[in-house]
């Protein structure tokens, strides 16, 4: 799986620790950056992830900044992008199972560094429910296409 990546400066020691384990996993990781903790803002690195899962350049993206909240409004502004901002595993596998979520959104200051592992593995591992799911999901499509 392609997994795209990027944080600010304060969700650059986790991104960093996120991305050596997905490597491990076997994931190819295209990394956005930061690329330290100098300060910098947290749109940048959301437009371009979530540019990377609009445009099919990578499966699923991964944004980390300090509570992971500017990360998901921001990438939730581009079409066919379904940011979700988990703070544990039980929310990652629900935003994988009836959201369809492509991008996770995580917060540095928010959880510890081996809860945010498992709220990754749990993200990857889950699938779409579909089903009635699928509706719902079409209807988010709908909304941003201005249909309804
Ligand atoms: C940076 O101080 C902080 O505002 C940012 O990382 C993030 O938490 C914003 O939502």
């Amino acid at each position: 799986m392609k997994v795209a990546i990027g944080s600010d400066h304060a969700g650059f020691p986790l991104k960093e620790r996120i991305k050596e384990h997905l490597l491990e996993r076997g994931c190819e990781v295209l990394d956005f950056g930061t690329t330290s903790k100098e300060s910098t803002h947290y749109p940048i690195f959301a437009k371009e992830v979530a540019l990377a899962v609009q445009r099919g350049e990578a499966e699923r993206g991964v944004l980390v900044c300090g509570t992971g909240i500017g990360m998901c409004i921001t990438a939730n502004k581009f079409r066919g992008v379904r940011a979700a901002l988990c703070l544990n595993e039980y929310m990652a596998r629900m935003s994988r199972l009836h959201n369809d979520a492509n991008v996770l959104c995580l917060g540095d200051r928010v959880i510890g560094e081996e809860l945010a592992i498992s709220i990754v593995d749990a993200w990857l591992e889950t699938p779409f429910e579909g089903g009635r799911h699928a509706k719902r999901v079409e209807l988010i499509r709908e909304i941003e296409e201005g249909h309804i």
